[in-house]
């Protein structure tokens, strides 16, 4: 049902806990399930992600999700880091169940709302980002799965 690495991020999740101080947090949560996840960035200067760390209280594929995308975030642009979508991270994965599908999108929103906290901070604008949303539960109708 999961695949290898799934289980490897589960069973041993990468960059697990806080960045005091970060740059940017995000916390978006699914109300139909009830998981949350949290995402800090440290973004330098010149707008690299050096660090990311999650906290994540949610299922299996939710924290190998969120251990992925940290994963696949550090060292990228902020432009190449929205870019990241569930998809890419479903992709590094090797795939997720159909019905664990939205437990990857709440990673591609953690790391959105990370970047609109650290714009927010910073006072500047990212091309392409949308005002992040708390409960992604609520858009479920808009996308299609
Ligand atoms: Fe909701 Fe996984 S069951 S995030």
């Amino acid at each position: 049902m999961y695949s290898e690495k799934v289980m490897d991020h589960f069973n041993n999740p990468r960059n697990v806990g806080e960045i005091e101080d970060a740059s940017g947090v995000g916390t978006v949560g699914n109300a139909k399930c009830g998981d949350i996840m949290r995402i800090y960035l440290d973004i330098d200067d010149n707008g690299i992600i050096k660090e990311a760390k999650f906290k994540t209280f949610g299922c299996g594929a939710a924290v190998a999700t969120s251990s992925m995308a940290t994963e696949l975030v550090k060292g990228k642009t902020i432009q190449e880091a929205l870019e990241i979508t569930n998809k890419a991270v479903m992709e590094a994965l090797d795939g997720l169940p159909p019905v664990k599908v939205h437990c990857s999108l709440l990673a591609e929103e953690a790391i959105h709302a990370a970047l609109w906290d650290y714009a927010q901070k910073n006072n500047i604008e990212i091309e392409g980002l949308e005002p992040p949303v708390s409960d992604i539960s609520e858009h479920e109708e808009e996308e299609n799965y």
